[in-house]
């Protein structure tokens, strides 16, 4: 990876969606009038969007000349094969299942090879993975390594799953009750932190030691593969399609989020390498997606969509990704702003708790840290705290808390450039400076699930 003075972004702007920053008054009302919840901000009332990276991405001049060539057919479309050519070029899975996000991927495999009383074992379950996973009455199980929990530990490789866990999660288990296991990368829940291809290997010879699957939630497969070429020893000179190539020779298939690294707005797929299992998934998806060549998608978002996944393993378009993100850390961190190291592929994660040590669980020291970020700079960021991950206890009621608090700022592909990221790193550095006089919060209204995207709190 170069240093990021000696190159500039590897393309050029031909189309600007205005953004303004409105008054801090203005500032104020609107999020005073949202709750405290940025959810409920208007967008026009943003001025940098770092909510998520998900389905925010620029598409490329290429993916939009693709959209001029969707065929919306219903069965048949020719955007349909095109994406089943790349899929399989890259992933080696000949079997291709589109559907309208990732969650829906991930809906279709939950029902075709999970039972009640099941177990998932993976690094670290997405929210809507650990969703569908205890929709479908199986319990999911996080074997993550214990150094990638620890905000500090700069390690390569924070996302690898334990070896020694995932064992003992199969010698107890077994076959029988598990049907998968299921690797994320990069690891979105623990700050976008990759998988060494050792990992994968390791995973792999462990699983055929008892007859189970592996899936790969690919949601970022890219940039993980980018991670792989720069950190682990002999990858230095494969190409990422080579890692990439690699990455998918340990798994039976994956599920996709392409609103991440297939650079798009909507869209996602399961990949298989069984035909059998293929079929039993279209039973799936036409019910609940789609036919099998749209899957709750129009040809053009699959032919966007096969575009992004040829461009995606650019490696300079990789290294400035990355870089981006990383340069905003190096800014936080000589701000003296505590954050998840190393910066993971997709965001910076705040470590809120500690910057506001002085708040307490109960009063949302991320989710105050949310607030003022917007205050201050119109900046939207997300909480991964007490409010998107506290619970209540079934039989007590009484609060029970994750043991972080974090705020992620996400950083959307091909869209801000570094001043917009030195922008953000000055209103961070305003906000820590203030540090002391920030005030909690308290919730005034929660759902009973999923209760962050629509939480109410009042300043205390
Ligand atoms: N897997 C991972 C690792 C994800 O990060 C996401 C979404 C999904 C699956 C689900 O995909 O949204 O297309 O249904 N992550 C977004 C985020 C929402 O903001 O991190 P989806």
């Amino acid at each position: 990876m170069r240093p990021r003075d000696t190159y500039a972004e590897p393309y050029k702007i031909k189309m600007v969606e205005p953004i303004r920053l409105i008054s801090p008054g203005e500032r104020k009302q609107a999020i005073t009038e949202a709750g405290y919840n940025v959810f409920n901000l208007k967008s026009e009332d943003v001025y940098i969007d770092l909510l998520t990276d998900s389905g925010t991405s620029a598409m490329s001049e290429y993916q939009w000349a693709g959209i001029m060539s969707g065929d919306e057919s219903y069965a048949g479309s020719k955007n349909f094969y095109h994406l089943q050519q790349v899929i399989e070029d890259i992933t080696g899975c000949k079997f291709v299942v589109p559907t309208h996000q990732g969650r829906a991927a991930e809906h279709i495999l939950m029902r075709v090879l999970v039972k009640p009383g099941d177990r998932i074992p993976g690094n670290m379950h997405f929210d809507t993975t650990e969703g569908h996973i205890r929709l479908s009455g199986a319990e999911p199980v996080n074997c993550l390594t214990d150094q990638g929990y620890i905000p500090g530990e700069k390690l390569p490789f924070k996302g690898n799953i334990d070896i020694n866990k995932l064992e003992k999660e199969l010698l107890a288990h077994g076959r029988e009750k598990i049907p998968f296991i299921l690797i994320t990368a990069t690891c979105n829940n623990n700050g976008g932190q990759p998988v060494s291809l050792e990992n994968f290997k390791a995973v792999r010879r462990l699983a055929d030691r008892f007859g189970v699957p592996v899936f790969l939630d690919a949601a970022r497969f890219a940039e993980n593969a980018y991670f792989i070429q720069q950190r682990e020893p002999g990858y230095r000179n494969k190409t990422l399609k080579e890692i990439v190539g690699e990455m998918f020779s340990c798994a039976d298939g994956c599920t996709m989020s392409a609103k991440k690294d297939a650079l798009v707005n909507i869209g996602g797929f399961l990949a298989l390498k069984s035909e059998e299992l293929y079929q039993q998934a279209v039973e799936w998806q036409i019910p609940f997606e789609g036919f099998r060549t749209y899957g709750g998608l129009a040809g053009r978002d699959i032919e966007a969509m096969a575009r992004g996944l040829e461009e995606v393993l650019d490696e300079q378009y990789l290294e400035n990704r990355i870089g981006q993100v990383q340069c905003l850390g190096e800014k936080l961190i000589g701000a003296g702003i505590p954050i998840v190291q190393p910066p993971g592929g997709h965001g910076i994660y705040i470590d809120a708790g500690s910057l506001l040590g002085h708040l307490p669980h109960s009063q949302f020291p991320a989710q105050a840290l949310v607030v003022e970020l917007y205050l201050e700079g119109g900046i939207r960021s997300v909480e991964l705290g007490a409010c998107a991950f506290g619970h209540r206890d079934g039989t007590t009621g009484e609060m029970i808390y994750p043991a972080l608090e974090l705020v992620r700022l996400t950083i959307p592909r091909r869209v801000y450039t570094d001043r917009h990221m030195d922008f953000v790193a000055r209103a961070a550095e305003a906000v820590a400076d203030r540090k002391n006089s920030i005030r909690g919060l308290q919730l005034v209204y929660e759902a009973p699930v999923l209760r962050h995207f629509t939480a109410r709190f009042a300043r205390l």
